[in-house]
């Protein structure tokens, strides 16, 4: 098998997806790489369409066409569908790295608290060009205006509605990683340092974590986490379907790199995407055209936090 072939699949899987699920599978051509959808691993309470699992695979491809050129290679899409995405890659002589090949392994989610730290008018115009794929937009609301107090407002309603959901929250913690013993075992999920908490003993950790899971306590935790961040990005699409998913996690891989690159930092707040009646509202009254709101994202400044793990790419190559 091409070595060259599975080191791009390596870069590939180090995407972010939601719950680090890495629902993803891989298979090595002569001359493509299939990322096929492994649905063993899909949350179908928080994403019963499977959406933010294509916008995953989205976010892996473009890893890949990004890390093709690294290894001297040209790739391109020639297949995109429920079955899976297949690039085509032609070795090419003095072929040119793509300058963002360097911060796939420094990207990272970051949930922390942010600085307060604005971001410039000067450093805004140039996120607002990063490239996009068709039927995609992203749109920037600063804190405080009141296309962002919207938001903020349905991030708790959207805490209110998932939080008394027995399914989300029990979906949601057979996620979560509470010791090293856990994190090694899996490789996958939330892990306890990315949140920034100590580790707890397995038969404790459950009854403990299930305290913090509460509207209040999470849209508390929420307020403070937006009010220090710089602004929300509001990522959309025209028709919601799987080819419009892959090319939102496309533009949503190359915009984080190109914010990494720029010292900036990032967390989701997905919740109101994530509830039928808080998509309409969104939809109704933020100024995006009525378009599909399908993430919502705060950018702004702050302290790196430790890395998630990732599964080893010889257990994802089929
Ligand atoms: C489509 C998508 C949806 C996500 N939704 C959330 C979310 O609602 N809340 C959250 O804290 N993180 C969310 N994440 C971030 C993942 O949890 C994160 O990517 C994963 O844990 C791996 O960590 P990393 O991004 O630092 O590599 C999402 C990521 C993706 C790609």
């Amino acid at each position: 098998m091409n070595t060259d072939y599975i080191q791009i699949a390596s870069y590939a899987s180090k995407a972010p997806s939601g719950h680090n699920t890495q629902p993803w599978k891989f298979h090595i051509a002569a001359s493509t790489i299939t990322i096929i959808p492994n649905l063993e691993v899909a949350l179908p309470v928080v994403d019963s369409d499977n959406r933010e699992l294509f916008i995953s695979l989205g976010c892996a491809v473009e890893n890949l066409l990004i890390s093709a050129s690294h290894f001297g290679y040209t790739a391109h899409i020639i297949e995109c569908s429920r079955q899976g995405i297949t690039a085509e890659l032609t070795k090419t002589e003095a072929m040119i790295e793509d300058a963002l090949f360097s911060q796939i392994e420094k990207r990272q989610t970051n949930r922390s608290i942010f600085n307060r730290k604005k971001i410039s008018d000067e450093v805004l115009k140039q996120l607002q060009t990063i490239r996009k794929e068709n039927s995609v937009q992203f749109y920037f609301a600063e804190m405080g205006t009141p296309f962002a107090n919207i938001i903020t407002e349905c991030i708790m309603k959207g805490n209110e509605t998932q939080m008394n959901d027995t399914l989300f929250k029990k979906e949601l913690l057979s996620w979560m990683r509470f010791n090293r013993k856990q994190v090694e075992a899996t490789l996958d999920g939330l892990c306890y340092q990315v949140f920034g908490n100590p580790p707890l003993p397995t038969i404790l950790a459950r009854p403990i974590v299930n305290q913090f899971l509460k509207p209040k306590v999470q849209s508390k935790s929420d307020k403070k986490k937006i009010e220090t961040s710089s602004h929300f990005v509001v990522c959309t699409t025209q028709k919601n379907t799987i080819e419009e998913w892959v090319n939102l996690g496309r533009t949503l891989q190359r915009f984080l790199l190109n914010i990494t690159e720029m010292g900036i930092s990032y967390a989701f707040l997905n919740q109101p995407c994530e509830v039928t009646k808080l998509v309409l509202t969104l939809q109704e009254e933020l100024p995006i055209n009525r378009e599909y709101p399908t993430l919502i994202i705060r950018i702004g400044y702050a302290n790196p936090v430790p890395y998630s793990p990732r599964k080893k790419i010889e257990s994802l190559l089929v």
